[in-house]
């Protein structure tokens, strides 16, 4: 099946996300990423944050376990729900300003942030990531933190070349996008090179902290010390940009 927006897929895949977290890969992307926020901010507690494209709510969570104070935007119905039964269960709801079931171009909430997340390659997966990060930096303080991830262009490159057709391969030079999902379905996303991605948030008024590989290594260490020398070969990168 064929969806036309990231969030049908997520809606419909919302069972099952969460196993996605078990394997080896998920694990030391999320120690690494733990980590990186930590060297950015020591102290994470009654920082407001906001969780763009929150999913099940994973990082939502770990702030709130952090001591912040969280709000959650996601479109995809059955995905925001398993975050609200989470939070329910571990008793965090007091540090929940809202759950918003919307996409982040629509929310209508003028509150400023300390901390924004696209976590979970969310600028992949929206329209117009030129317009969703331009509504980011409004949302941020000024200083205000960017973390997020997204889908690398070196390995949409290298799986249409293994697995594409030439018309994929066209599709990915001229516009970084490419169909991807599982056997649940497939929707159409992007992929950006790291001058790409610095380029997109420098223009919305960020400066660039950081852009590392997600996960190159399964030892956090080893991607902390290492990553940003395989920002060609990694799956995802990450990146820390700060509100200017
Ligand atoms: C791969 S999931 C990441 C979920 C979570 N951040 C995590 O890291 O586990 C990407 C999420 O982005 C959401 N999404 C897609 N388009 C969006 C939009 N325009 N605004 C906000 N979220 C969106 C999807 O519904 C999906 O839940």
């Amino acid at each position: 099946m064929r969806f036309n927006r990231s969030y049908e897929y997520y809606d419909r895949i919302a069972a099952v996300y969460d196993s996605m977290y078990q394997d080896e890969y998920w694990r030391s992307a999320c120690e690494q990423t733990r980590r990186i926020v930590l060297r950015y901010v020591k102290n994470l507690h009654g920082l407001e944050v906001i969780d763009i494209g929150a999913g099940t709510g994973t990082w939502g969570l770990w702030f709130s376990q952090m001591g912040s104070y969280v709000t959650l935007v996601e479109p995809a119905r059955n995905m925001l729900d398993i975050a609200k039964c989470k939070f329910g269960r571990s008793n965090l709801l007091q540090r929940v300003r809202g759950f918003f079931c919307t996409k982040i171009e629509d929310l209508e909430n003028y509150q400023q942030y300390d901390i924004a997340l696209l976590l979970g390659d969310v600028l992949s997966y929206v329209e117009s990531p030129d317009l969703v990060v331009r509504k980011v930096a409004k949302l941020l303080k000024r200083h205000g933190l960017l973390f997020g991830t997204v889908d690398n262009y070196f390995s949409y490159l290298k799986d249409v070349i293994i697995y594409g057709t030439l018309d994929d391969l066209k599709r990915l030079q001229n516009l970084g996008k490419l169909p991807i999902g599982s056997e649940f379905g497939v929707f159409e996303a992007r992929s950006f090179t790291e001058e790409e991605l610095r380029k997109l948030l420098r223009l919305s008024g960020f400066y660039v902290a950081e852009i590392t590989s997600l996960a190159v290594f399964p030892n956090a260490e080893l991607n902390l010390k290492f990553g940003t020398h395989f920002n060609r070969e990694a799956e995802h990168l990450l990146y820390v940009a700060v509100k200017e």
